[in-house]
């Protein structure tokens, strides 16, 4: 009589884990701050960045893995944004700071990015 209830607690407990794990290990973002952040991105950082965060003549792919979480954590939007980066990882030149976005604006940014990153995944880097 017990074991249906032990199997029971086994599929849950598989079925709960399951859920929570994502192929990137990010975590899905906020979808309301995920739209405001794809409206800030695509009027402040898409000219160079590319709409489809995989990069123009003008800057890089911000779906690269030297963007991963762990490499350049949401600190790093914020640092970019106020104070712009100079180059170092790719040959575009630097990034000259962005004007007239908030603290907040940055955060649903990286919800933005956090949440393309999850769902496209990683290109390599240095790309071949
Ligand atoms: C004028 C072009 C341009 C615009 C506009 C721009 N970027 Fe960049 N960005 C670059 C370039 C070029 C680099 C790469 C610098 C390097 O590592 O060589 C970069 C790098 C970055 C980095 C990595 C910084 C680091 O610590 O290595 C972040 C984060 C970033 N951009 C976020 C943004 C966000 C968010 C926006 C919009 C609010 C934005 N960028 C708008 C050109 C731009």
């Amino acid at each position: 009589m017990r074991l249906p209830a032990v199997l029971l607690a086994i599929c849950l407990i598989v079925a709960a884990c399951t859920t929570e794990v994502e192929v990137s290990g990010i975590e899905p973002q906020d979808p309301v701050l995920v739209e405001l952040g794809a409206e800030l991105y695509s009027s402040n950082c898409a000219g160079c960045h590319g709409q489809d965060l995989r990069g123009t003549e003008q800057g890089p792919s911000h779906l690269s893995e030297v963007y991963e979480p762990a490499h350049h954590g949401d600190g790093a939007f914020l640092a970019a944004v106020s104070r712009g980066s100079p180059q170092h990882h790719w040959n575009f030149g630097p990034m000259p700071p962005v004007p007239g976005l908030s603290a907040e604006d940055v955060e649903a940014i990286v919800a933005f990015v956090r949440e393309q990153q999850r769902l496209e995944g990683f290109e390599e880097y240095p790309p071949e």
